[in-house]
């Protein structure tokens, strides 16, 4: 009888760390800052704003970078931006899940399938910023990364 009600007791625990897992991952988007809107993985270059990555000015000190991830690389690629700049990031993956972390900053974010992840920076020091992928995607994955510089 006491082998069966720890049976019980340990299943039911499973079950609840597992629920509780599950309603974290949906209500917070796998970890903030995170964007509920979706997009069909399969039609990345086809879907705006995604179908024109780059990086676009939109104000004074202000730009937009819309940036899709794949196996092995980000797009585009070498980023420039003036000193003092804020920049609006969009972003989503053409396959699997990555990773968007830009060093000396504190954007650390999965980048999923299916998923737009919108992040805004500001950049006030001047210098070249490692941007890398941080959730592992494969064989080339120690290899995806890029950069930005600010100058
Ligand atoms: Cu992309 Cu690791």
């Amino acid at each position: 009888l006491d082998e069966k009600i720890w049976l019980t007791l340990s299943f039911g625990m499973i079950m609840v760390f597992m629920l509780f897992t599950g309603y974290q991952a949906v209500a917070l988007g796998m970890g903030p800052p995170s964007h509920k809107e979706t997009i069909d993985p399969q039609k990345v270059d086809q879907t705006a704003p995604f179908d024109e990555p780059g990086i676009k000015q939109i104000g004074e000190n202000e730009y937009e970078v819309v940036m899709t991830l794949q196996i092995f690389s980000f797009t585009p690629m070498n980023l420039e931006i003036p000193a003092g700049s804020t920049v609006h990031f969009t972003l989503t993956s053409k396959d699997v899940v990555h990773g968007f972390q830009v060093a000396d900053t504190n954007i650390n974010t999965m980048v999923m399938p299916g998923h737009i992840q919108k992040i805004t920076q500001k950049f006030d020091e001047p210098g070249e910023y490692l941007v890398l992928c941080n959730e592992y995607c494969g064989a080339g994955h120690q290899a995806m990364s890029t950069t930005i510089t600010v100058k």
